[in-house]
């Protein structure tokens, strides 16, 4: 590994004020980036994903340590940096159409004619096929869909760095799964840096050059990070029987299940089958009972 790196963490540690004290939700997070790299945070609820997305976004500071991109202190959000929300975050009062123009406009006013920006626009819509409700505003339009929008607004704003926070937690598994390879494709073209929390483990490891495991809460860190060598482009189909595919995926849920085992979570029963290919999600505890082998499209539980 070089030592300059595109986007570097380095001991990042953050105390929210709570009436009993300072919460330490992360301690000490470190990890170095590659431009270009496709990073997956994948931990349990609560261990602390968001907060790292936030930081990176400059929408939360760290009590410690700090992230630089490109050379530079992160303090502040900036259009170089995307977010897609955990919670679809759209303006109310706008259409689809307009949440994506606001973006597009603080990016390439300058550039782009309003005629290209139109173009644009709807281009970014029609590739979360989002094309048939684009006029609708948020209140018309299902959970789902204001999360496809959220992703046409960061795709569209052709960011040096994308944040993703669940992007396809909400959506059905084909649209996902369109989404998911469309992501890869894009990513491909542009070279952006992505960094996608998830809490899908076979999303982690079509998608990801490495996968950051994070230990549980409070004061969080980086568990382990495994590097997912599969040769791209990736094919999901081709990969559902891959030995490497599934060693990667096994290594994921055991760390998941048996080394950040939730507190509180049931042990598993003995007499249950429970190999370490057939769980998906992180997030409920019908994850870990066996699924069907097309799990990458998995619904999410939650
Ligand atoms: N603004 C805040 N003030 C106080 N505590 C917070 C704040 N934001 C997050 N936390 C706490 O920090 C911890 C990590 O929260 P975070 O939202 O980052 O978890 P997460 O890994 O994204 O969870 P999930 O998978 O459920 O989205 C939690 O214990 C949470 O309660
Ligand atoms: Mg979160």
């Amino acid at each position: 590994m070089t030592t300059t790196k595109h986007l570097e963490l380095t001991g990042v540690d953050i105390d929210f004020p709570t009436p009993n004290g300072p919460f330490k939700a992360l301690s000490n997070v470190n990890l170095k980036i590659d431009r270009g790299e496709f990073v997956s945070l994948i931990g349990h609820s609560g261990c602390g994903k968001s907060t790292v997305l936030n930081i990176v976004a400059g929408l939360y500071q760290a009590t410690k340590g700090g992230v630089l991109l490109d050379g530079k202190e992160v303090n502040e959000p900036g259009p170089e940096r995307a977010v897609v929300f955990q919670n679809h975050s759209l303006l109310p009062w706008l259409t689809a159409y307009e949440n994506v123009e606001l973006a597009v406009k603080q990016v390439f006013k300058k550039t782009k004619t309003k005629a290209e920006m139109k173009e644009w626009i709807e281009y970014n819509l029609q590739l979360v096929h989002m094309d048939h409700a684009m006029h609708k505003r948020p209140d018309e339009i299902s959970g789902g869909m204001k999360q496809r929008v959220g992703i046409a607004r960061a795709l569209a704003m052709e960011p040096t760095v994308m944040l993703m926070d669940e992007p396809f937690g909400a959506l059905d598994a084909l649209t996902r799964a369109h989404l998911q390879d469309s992501l890869m494709e894009i990513q491909a073209d542009l070279n952006n840096t992505v960094i996608m929390i998830t809490h899908d483990v076979d999303e982690a490891v079509l998608l990801s050059d490495r996968i950051v495991m994070m230990t549980n809460g409070p004061a969080a860190t980086v568990g382990e990070i495994l590097e997912v060598k599969l040769p791209r482009p990736r094919h999901r189909l081709e990969l559902a029987d891959d030995p490497q595919y599934n060693h990667y995926r096994a290594a994921v849920l055991s760390f998941l299940y048996e080394k950040q085992r939730t507190p509180g979570e049931a042990p598993t029963k003995p007499t249950k089958q429970h190999t370490s290919t057939d769980s998906t999600t992180t997030d409920s505890p019908e994850a870990t009972t066996p699924t069907t082998k097309t799990s990458s499209t998995d619904e999410q539980a939650a």
